[in-house]
């Protein structure tokens, strides 16, 4: 029996990358896999290829059961149609995998508003929509009195949680996509639904430059600290009923590496119990400063 037995999970962008990683390591725990991808390219521009179609049959060759979903998960049509997709090919749905995304990297003073546009949208939008229409069917189980066990896993980044120079963009939407999660653990626990967030890193074509030097595949026989391949088997515990009583909680996950993110919580605090003056309030801030440790650096800063 596998981990996933019997559950329907859809993936959003899993025609390649880590979603195709995840699509395939939920087949081989048992689960029933809606393997959604627009087929776009690293910009988001169109692209001509069916990569969901691939994967579906990869799924299938090694005895699994998937469907492909073509849409964009970014539109509520897209994303309606995908919960749709589920319960028409497999009769329900348990697990929302938020995955599917792309880049337009650009400095701020650089970044054109229709690039901040289509990477917001991609990814907030694009685990908003999807989030969405999953939770409404869910609570519409949970109402009619069926048992819910469902499970979300969101994708954000180190540059959601850190930020990354070149990525205001993605670092304000992959930082979205953490609230997100925290609100949506929070409001929907009551309908038997958990989220969750990763924070992944691994080699694809998004990262094929970033991690070309220093995390080419090894040689035969050694462990591939940057496979897809690595980042997935915490996803399908995630989504599966083992990870019971988790919720609004975020991993970093990278090769055998596994961290607990424990996000901003207070540090030093001066309280006066009356309005500061500014010269008065900076002199505070300074103090606390003082005594607060130096936040980790940004991604890319010098
Ligand atoms: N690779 C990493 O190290 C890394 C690090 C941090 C976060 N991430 C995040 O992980 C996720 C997967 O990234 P990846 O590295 O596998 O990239 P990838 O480019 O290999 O895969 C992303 C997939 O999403 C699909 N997609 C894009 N827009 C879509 C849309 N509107 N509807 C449906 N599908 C769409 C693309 O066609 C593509 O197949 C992304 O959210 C990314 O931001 C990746």
């Amino acid at each position: 029996m596998g981990i996933a037995e019997g559950r329907v999970v859809i993936v959003t962008g899993a025609g390649r990358g880590l979603g195709r990683a995840h699509a395939l390591a939920f087949a081989a725990e048992g689960a029933k896999v809606v393997v959604n991808d627009l087929g776009v390219g690293l910009d988001g521009a169109p692209g001509t290829d069916g990569p969901a179609g691939q994967v579906v049959a990869e799924i299938r060759a090694r005895g699994g059961e998937a469907v492909a979903h073509g849409g964009d998960i970014a539109t509520a049509e897209g994303a309606a149609s995908l919960v749709e997709c589920a319960v028409t090919a497999f009769g329900r749905l348990d697990t929302l995998v938020n995955n599917a995304g792309f880049l337009r990297d650009r400095m701020l003073v650089n970044l054109d508003e229709e690039d901040w546009d289509a990477v917001m949208r991609v990814h907030l939008k694009g685990h908003f929509l999807p989030l969405r229409s999953a939770a409404a069917w869910w609570r519409a189980e949970a109402k009619a009195g069926r048992p819910v066990a469902a499970r979300v896993v969101n994708t954000s980044s180190g540059a959601g949680l850190l930020g990354s120079v070149g990525q205001g963009n993605y670092s304000a939407a992959k930082a979205g996509i953490l609230g997100m999660t925290l609100v949506a653990a929070a409001e929907m626990g009551r309908y038997g639904v958990q989220a969750n967030a990763i924070a992944p890193a691994a080699r694809t074509r998004m990262t094929e430059q970033t991690f070309a030097e220093t995390m080419a595949a090894p040689g035969e026989g050694g462990f591939d600290a940057m496979a897809p391949e690595n980042v997935s088997p915490l996803v399908v515990w995630l989504g599966s009923t083992a990870s019971a009583g988790v919720s609004g909680r975020v991993f970093e996950v990278e090769g055998g590496r596994i961290t607990v993110m424990e996000g901003w919580r207070p540090g030093p605090t001066a309280d006066r119990g009356a309005r500061w003056t500014p010269a008065e309030a900076g002199e505070a801030a300074a103090k606390l400063l003082a005594s607060a440790p130096a936040p980790l650096p940004v991604y890319g800063a010098r």
